[in-house]
């Protein structure tokens, strides 16, 4: 646009010739940069949802029984004719590279080589509250008793159908960028590290965690309106490790809120607007906003977070009145404010390329420059074999005492029984690499049965017009997400001047699970997350050059190299513990499906509907993209529409096993009538599958009695 010359007007009013101007830009303008190709889909990942180990909390006991949301995978293709972009936000503690990996084998299979490792971003939202053993690196299944494959196929599956979904509904549309604030919904549970920051940096910033929602908006150019991804820096942790239920959290139930707000007459999971809280640097960001206290005594913790009690434990919780409350209260704050920025004037519309960029990079092998502000040096510094500090045992306040082994000592977990044989001493080089860290486990020596944890990693940017999101490999902290922004606002700036406004977006764990990134500073602290820091020290300063280095790139639109390529840990004999669901047999006397607990005759809206049923093993079938259970309202037409199910915030599906030498079990199943009620006849459905002790797995349904929904009562 700078070399085109205006026409010489003779115009009488400047208003007009003003007038005639704009429309020339608008009509010269490639109309092409303001709207993309956009399309949105949603699909069910829920795995097992009984007997696996949640992944998360490392708590070999938090097994799951039940549903309380299920999770959902949900996908943006942003195109602009010329490259093609997904983000993919799933509800899941991480995503490593085998399950990358194996959605990117199954895109392959249906679109050639338009979906590829380059072009495609997922991150996962760190919901503490899914099944785990999805991950493939040793280290990561000890707590889950190692690979469980009907965990990683669910969660594979889901990424590649809602992928597949958005594909299916692009349309020409636009993007918009907004900002917000949420205060009071998350807070620093490692204070003192983030203490151990340059003053002078500290000063820049009000608070000790961000408190900014930032909102990507898409629009279709018929101006229907499509999705809408928000990142705002909060561990999906309000359900803390003594929950069984799987749940989405915080972050997953401010998703519900808003498609429900979206699509009006839709179940969960089922509408065509698409709503994503995705994570961002949320490292040391806890949701618990009462802070850590003593179990017991309701005291305050010491500095290190321990409490005098010999069993006592140091945990955080908080802001409602259990953790169900809590999930609740952080959910609506961040939707909250995400609506109110949805429903605001969307001016900030995103216009310009989209450049994607995206390399392989093996951590131990770099090396980068660091100006330590206390010696007023540049130093050369050196990238670590992966190593877990000992504060890493200790756990979070989210979560203590979550990795509670002993090295060489017999646990009640077999996996680590297994494994714990192959651990490898660190050399002198891991310790002085890795100093101030003690090392606990020196996983990057650890190369029996097959690797611990990676070393490898995927790095990834995009730009988007003005908007870059660059795709980290794991958990930044506050402080470490906010020098990357600052470092790749600066880069695109100092490449291109002309693209103004820069938004940064750290995209968190994405593709590759590399655990935590502190600042170098935190990292001497060594409290949870330094310790979890893998690559030692300068893991964040060679980040930093990695990322300068694809933002560059993107906006010269210049292709990287690809780096080396990570180990395909699937052609391993991966380790597998958890037996398989032998049979199923309801008592004696007693049918698959038979309602054993009836429903209330009345209930009214507060009211918690509860009944049971004789029930299989819901391992036998996921119900994905379906349900266990179906709260259905009698029409006046004789028929029955379904109001809600296990998807649903008001719902709870629990199961227990009332025999194991029988393989008996029934379910629970709990309806919470909401304030926003249609008064009239209800009845509660249970489907399920049974494992036939001579083979096969055969469906069932249970109904229960009808009651009457009244409305509240007003006094
Ligand atoms: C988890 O939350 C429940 C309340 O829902 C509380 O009773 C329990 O103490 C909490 N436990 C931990 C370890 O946070
Ligand atoms: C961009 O860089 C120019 C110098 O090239 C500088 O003057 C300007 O302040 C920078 N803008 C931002 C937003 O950093
Ligand atoms: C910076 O240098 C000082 C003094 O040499 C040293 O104690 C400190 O650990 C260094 N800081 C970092 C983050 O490496």
């Amino acid at each position: 646009m700078n070399s085109l010359k205006l026409p010489q007007l003779q115009l009488s009013s400047s208003r007009t010739k003003w007038g005639l101007i704009l429309l020339l830009i608008g009509v010269l303008a490639p109309t092409a940069s303001s709207l993309y190709n956009v399309g949105v889909g949603i699909a069910d990942t829920t795995g097992p949802v009984a007997e696996v180990v949640f992944m998360g909390y490392a708590q070999m006991g938090q097994k799951g029984s039940g549903v309380h949301l299920r999770t959902f995978a949900r996908s943006f293709i942003i195109d602009d004719d010329v490259q093609r972009f997904v983000f993919v936000s799933v509800d899941s503690a991480m995503v490593g590279h085998g399950a990358k990996n194996a959605v990117i084998r199954n895109l392959e299979a249906i679109y050639g080589n338009l979906y590829r490792e380059d072009n495609v971003m997922i991150s996962a939202t760190h919901t503490h509250s899914s099944p785990g053993g999805f991950m493939m690196d040793v280290l990561f299944d000890i707590s889950t008793y190692g690979f469980i494959k009907e965990s990683f196929t669910a969660l594979v599956n889901g990424i590649t159908k809602s992928i597949q979904r958005a594909h299916d509904s692009i349309v020409p549309g636009k993007i918009f960028i907004t900002h917000g604030e949420v205060l009071e919904a998350n807070i620093n549970r490692s204070p003192f590290a983030y203490l151990n920051n340059p003053k002078e940096e500290r000063d820049k910033y009000k608070y000790d965690v961000d408190k900014g929602l930032t909102q990507m908006q898409f629009i279709a150019a018929t101006g229907e309106p499509l999705g809408v991804i928000n990142w705002f820096a909060v561990h999906p942790t309000s359900m803390n490790n003594t929950n069984h239920l799987v749940s989405s959290d915080n972050v997953g139930y401010a998703s519900v809120l808003f498609e429900k707000r979206m699509n009006k007459n839709a179940l969960v999971g089922k509408g065509k607007f698409v709503a994503a809280f995705a994570s961002t640097n949320l490292g040391d960001v806890s949701p618990n906003t009462r802070g850590p206290k003593c179990e017991f005594s309701g005291k305050a913790c010491s500095d290190k977070y321990t409490c005098p009690g010999k069993k006592e434990m140091c945990f955080a919780s908080g802001p409602g009145k259990d953790m169900f409350d809590s999930t609740k209260i952080i959910a609506n704050k961040i939707f909250d404010e995400a609506w109110r920025l949805w429903i605001g004037d969307k001016t900030d519309q995103v216009q310009g390329p989209v450049r994607i960029v995206h390399r392989f990079v093996d951590m131990p092998k770099q090396s980068a420059s660091f100006y330590n502000t206390t010696s007023r040096k540049i130093e050369k510094v050196h990238g670590c074999l992966p190593a877990m500090g000992y504060s890493f045992a200790a756990g979070t306040t989210d979560g203590p005492g979550s990795f509670a082994f002993e090295q060489g000592t017999t646990t009640s977990n077999p996996m680590w029984n297994l494994v714990r044989n192959f651990l490898a001493k660190p050399t002198d080089e891991d310790v002085r690499c890795h100093e101030p860290k003690p090392i606990l486990l020196a996983t990057g020596r650890m190369t029996l049965p097959y690797q611990w944890q990676p070393q490898i990693v995927s790095t990834q940017l995009v730009l988007i017009g003005n908007v870059v999101l660059a795709g980290v490999p794991g958990e930044f902290t506050t402080m470490s997400g906010r020098r990357l922004r600052e470092m790749v606002k600066f880069t695109v700036n100092e490449t291109d001047p002309s693209i103004k406004n820069v938004n940064v977006i750290v995209a968190g764990l994405c593709n590759t699970y590399s655990d935590y990134i502190t600042t170098p500073e935190e990292y001497q602290i060594q409290r949870y997350e330094g310790a979890s820091t893998i690559f030692g020290p300068h893991t964040l300063t060679i980040y930093l050059e990695q990322y300068r280095d694809l933002a560059k790139h993107a906006v010269l639109g210049k292709p990287v190299d690809a780096g080396p390529t990570p180990v395909d840990l699937s052609k391993n004999r991966l380790i597998s513990l958890m037996p398989p669901v032998i049979y199923d047999a309801p008592k004696w006397g007693r049918e698959f499906g038979e309602c054993i607990q009836k429903a209330q005759l009345v209930a009214r809206p507060g009211d918690v509907v509860d009944v049971k049923f004789i029930s299989g093993h819901p391992r036998n079938n996921f119900m994905t993209g379906s349900s266990y259970l179906a709260v259905e309202k009698l029409e006046a037409d004789e028929t029955w529409t379904v109001v809600a199910t296990d998807a649903d915030w008001e719902t709870k599906f629990i199961w227990e096993r009332t025999s194991s030498l029988l393989g008996s079990s029934q379910v629970t199943v709990k309806w919470e009538v909401p304030e926003t009620v249609v008064p009239g006849e209800y009845r509660i459905r249970h489907n399920g599958y049974y494992r036939y002790i001579l083979g096969g797995v055969y469906p069932y349904e249970g109904v229960s009695n009808h009651f009457q929904v009244k409305p509240d009562v007003y006094y």
